[in-house]
């Protein structure tokens, strides 16, 4: 704590970490104690950008022992995250963990089991789930406005290249793993959210038509679910179009499709589509983002003594889901979950 605040120790000053420490500086109950990165160089130039008072460095044992850090926001390039995300649990840091949290399902059960164990806090990234269309559709299938669900369709369609400051090391099996790992986790997440029951079996397949990445730049993946629910995901790093992330949700008494409505019991007299009026989540701009929301979110969970809906033991499901689909593309034929 410092000056009775939850003191914030950002490590990893790359794009998203500039949106992050942007949010928590709207947070009365947050201070952020430091910030640091592989090169000292970046923290800096990020303090400076945002303007923050606080330490700078590129040493991430010393949050470890720092007392005054409470949170630790890990937003380094993927492959660092379940080791750090260990790290700052067995040290007793809350944490705020971008996606994907792990890069293997032994990562993902390593940094699940340790933050059990510790019984600290976390939120994973998927920061979609703050999204106002997300949080319309969850309202309108609670109120039972497209009956029970039996097909969903999320996509994550984002042309990833050079202009992304990850491309180096995202574009890389060592780091960036797969096109599920590294952009259509959210896209997982999304449905899992939706449907509230878990995928129990997936099929997938795979293209790399420019060669970018080291790992097939496109999937499409078919989903059945435990209660019987059927579903297709699919990520596109090579395409040619602005940002696109589609959602279709079909039910026995009316169907979503992105911010468009039919509902039988809601709108009797419907004659088309019913469009809501929100924020689409239409932008891979980190800007664009609900951070605010997300970071506000943990801090209530820790004030509370709460666990969040998408802590790090939810979001294990949805890497899991992930890895079962790149296991398909890797073996061929259909992938039975959980992969334990
Ligand atoms: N939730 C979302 O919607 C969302 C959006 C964007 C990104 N992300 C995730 O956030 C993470 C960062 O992505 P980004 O777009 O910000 O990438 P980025 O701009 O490349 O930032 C990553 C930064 O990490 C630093 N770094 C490299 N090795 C490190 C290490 N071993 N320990 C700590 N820091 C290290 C690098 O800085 P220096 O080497 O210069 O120190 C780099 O600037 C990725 O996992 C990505 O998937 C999530």
């Amino acid at each position: 704590m410092i000056d009775g605040k939850l003191g914030v120790a950002i490590h990893g000053a790359g794009q998203v970490a500039y949106a992050h420490a942007a949010s928590w500086l709207k947070n009365p109950h947050v201070k952020i104690v430091s910030v640091s990165s592989r090169k000292k160089e970046s923290a800096q130039k990020l303090v400076d950008k945002v303007g923050l008072d606080c330490e700078v460095g590129d040493d991430f044992d010393r949050i470890l022992k720092d007392g005054r850090a409470d949170i630790v926001n890990l937003s380094g390039p993927n492959h660092v995250h379940t080791p750090q995300g260990v790290a700052a649990a067995q040290a007793g840091k809350h944490i705020l963990m971008e996606k994907p949290m792990c890069v293997s399902m032994e990562e993902n059960r390593a940094l699940r089991d340790a933050v059990a164990k510790a019984g600290v806090k976390s939120v994973v990234s998927f920061v979609l789930r703050w999204n106002p269309l997300f949080e319309n559709i969850k309202s309108l299938l609670a109120a039972g406005a497209v009956g029970e669900l039996f097909y969903i369709e999320v996509d994550y369609w984002h042309g990833l290249a050079e202009w992304w400051t990850g491309f180096d090391w995202g574009r890389t099996y060592a780091s960036g793993r797969s096109t599920m790992l590294t952009g259509g986790c959210h896209a997982v997440d999304a449905i899992r959210w939706f449907a509230g029951n878990e995928v129990a079996e997936v099929s997938a397949f795979s293209n790399n038509k420019k060669g970018k990445f080291e790992y097939d730049a496109n999937v499409a993946a078919v989903l059945k679910f435990e209660n019987g629910m059927i579903g297709k995901t699919s990520a596109l790093f090579d395409g040619e179009m602005p940002y696109q992330f589609n959602i279709d949700l079909a039910g026995t008494e009316g169907t979503i499709r992105d911010n468009r409505v039919w509902s039988k019991k809601l709108f009797p007299g419907q004659t088309g589509w019913t469009t809501m009026q929100t924020i689409l989540p239409d932008s891979g701009a980190v800007e664009h983002h609900p951070f605010d929301f997300e970071v506000n979110h943990l801090v209530d969970c820790i004030r509370e003594n709460r666990e969040s809906h998408v802590n790090i033991a939810d979001a294990y499901r949805t890497h899991e889901v992930c890895m079962a689909i790149d296991r398909s593309l890797a073996q061929g034929g259909p992938v039975r979950l959980p992969l334990e």
